[in-house]
């Protein structure tokens, strides 16, 4: 279905929802439900805007559309990375309802702790942390092309959550990031673990698609997003991809923010 988006996003749209119970581990109220149309069934996450967490730092009300938002920019880059989501009414008021990605529980784990002297060969460094009494261990993730497109397309979101239970490896054998509430500030608020790359050259693959994501910005692809951000989250949208393409290197963190999500997952 995540594999078919023109479907899917009908049957979101559209789809008689059906709510099936409360995800417990979230600080939003997210409802786990199916959606169904036309003799088609899917699950999907149900977030409404009344159970969103007010933040001291976002407009309350806003974190449903900032995730319909980084859905329409993700769609836009062509990686597929944002399951298929939407703003529409449901049984609790107007919310986000995105498709399920059902977690592959046999892929390879993606985050590791490994010794102080490392990162092991594949493995990219985040951080030195703590783990006992006064013993270190290195936080890394794998050097895997799919993350790295994930942290390119975090820079462009200004994403503040890219923890690992925000990313999700799929059966179809791709990762989807999801919970991108918490997006598109005009202030710098990138926190994420996907630090591996930082300051490195940004693959000709990424630097293809910043350009095309510039030329969308100005075109279509603002109109897809206007009716969610303010008009200075999409010029700081702009700006960001302006920025990515000028220093053709992924970002350093913020000495002026925590740039790392913590607990880490
Ligand atoms: N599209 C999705 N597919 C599968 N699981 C999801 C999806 N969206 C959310 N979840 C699950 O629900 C949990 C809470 O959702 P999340 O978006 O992180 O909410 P919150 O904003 O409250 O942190 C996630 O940690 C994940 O386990
Ligand atoms: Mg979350």
């Amino acid at each position: 279905m995540a594999a078919d988006p023109a479907t899917a996003l009908a049957l979101l749209a559209e789809g008689r929802i059906e709510v099936h119970g409360r995800l417990t581990d979230a600080s939003n109220a997210v409802l786990y439900c199916t959606a169904a149309l036309d003799g088609l069934t899917a699950p999907c996450v149900y977030k409404p805007v009344a159970g969103e967490r007010p933040l001291w730092d976002f407009p309350d009300g806003t974190l449903a559309g900032r995730e319909v938002a980084a859905y329409e920019l993700a769609a836009a880059t062509g990686w597929a990375l944002v399951p298929p989501t939407v703003l529409r009414d449901g049984p609790h008021g107007p919310g986000m309802l995105q498709l399920w990605v059902e977690p592959d529980e046999d892929a390879p784990e993606l985050l590791a702790l490994q010794d102080p002297a490392g990162p092991e060969e594949g493995w990219l460094p985040i951080v030195r942390a703590e783990v006992a009494e006064g013993r270190t261990a290195l936080l890394v993730h794998r050097d895997d092309e799919r993350l790295r497109r994930l942290a390119v397309l975090d820079a462009v979101l200004n994403n503040a959550d890219r923890k690992g239970g925000h990313w999700i490896p799929a059966a179809d054998g791709r990762i989807y990031g999801i919970d991108h509430g918490v997006t598109f500030n005009t202030e710098g608020k990138l926190r994420t673990l996907l630090w591996g790359w930082a300051e490195q050259p940004l693959t000709a693959e990424a630097l293809h698609v910043l350009a095309r994501l510039a030329a969308d910005l100005d075109g279509p692809l603002a109109e897809r997003l206007r009716p969610h951000l303010t008009p200075a989250e999409l010029d700081a949208t702009r700006a960001r991809t302006a920025l990515l393409r000028r220093t053709g290197r992924h970002p350093l963190p913020s000495p002026d923010w925590p740039s790392i999500p913590w607990p880490p997952v």
